[in-house]
């Protein structure tokens, strides 16, 4: 299955035209959604055979991307093996904590000061948590992965072989917390678009007392059976939309 991205928008209006292109398209007005925050870091594949951990692989061209299963295995936060001797693949985000990459910045700048002293070229810092992120996850040795504080949050159940079967998302992440995934706790499931609405603007104001950076809102429609009548275009699917928050300014 393809890893498409996410039609997107930066407005209440916008996440309201996504509500009423849903309705319209079920011929229904109940429609529950899943509101997750959009985790700012780098999209990851995982495939499991019987439970254990096969492969590891970017988002790249949505169909193929880089492996990086050796990087990935040294990710405390991401099972080895799974609590089910399931096959299946799980896609979510991997991240780095604010906290850990302020860490790792003050650590290269110091490294930076000797470099300078001695006469030395600068090594590269990195310039936030997303981009510490996926340089961290990037590298050809696993070791220096390892020694960098890296995490992931599940967001996707994808095919699942001798596992259970599912009508709705949010069962399907409730399924991969009991697997061992870490699946964010702000994920909330709603029943209106003003609770939608509300849970956007709510991570808007507060998207800096999180300990992990987020850009947005994704908004899922819950129902596994609604996904699939609404389908998906060749870049996206039409049952999920991103509610971007603005670009953050900075002093460079
Ligand atoms: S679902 C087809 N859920 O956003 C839908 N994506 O702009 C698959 N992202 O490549 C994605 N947080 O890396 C989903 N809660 C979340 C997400 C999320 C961050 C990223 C993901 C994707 C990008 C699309």
């Amino acid at each position: 299955t393809p890893m498409l991205s996410l039609n997107n928008g930066f407005t209440d209006d916008d996440v309201e035209a996504f509500d009423r292109r849903a309705r319209d398209a079920l011929g229904r007005d109940d429609i529950e959604y899943c509101a997750e925050p959009k985790f700012d870091g780098l999209a990851i594949s995982l495939v499991y055979e019987e439970g254990v951990l096969v492969r590891a692989a970017t988002r790249g061209d949505g169909t193929t991307g880089e492996d990086v299963t050796a990087n990935v295995r040294t990710i405390r936060a991401i099972p080895a093996r799974l609590e089910e001797r399931v096959s299946c693949e799980v896609r979510g985000e991997i991240y780095m904590s604010v906290e850990s990459f302020m860490k790792l910045k003050a650590e290269k700048e110091q490294e930076n000061v000797e470099r300078a002293e001695s006469g030395r070229a600068p090594v590269s810092v990195p310039v936030n948590p997303c981009n510490a992120g996926a340089g961290s996850l990037r590298q050809k040795d696993p070791s220096i992965t390892a020694s960098r504080d890296l995490s992931m949050w599940a967001y996707q159940l994808g095919e699942v072989i001798g596992g259970p079967q599912f009508t709705s998302h949010h069962a399907t992440l409730e399924f991969l917390s009991a697997l061992g995934f870490p699946v964010n706790p702000e994920i909330t499931l709603v029943d209106s678009l003003e609770s939608v609405v509300r849970f956007c603007n709510h991570w808007k104001e507060h998207r800096h007392d999180l300990p992990y950076d987020i850009d947005g809102v994704v908004v899922k429609v819950d129902r596994l059976a609604d996904r699939e009548r609404l389908g998906a275009t060749s870049k996206f699917p039409r049952w999920a939309f991103a509610y971007k928050f603005p670009a953050q300014q900075a002093t460079t």
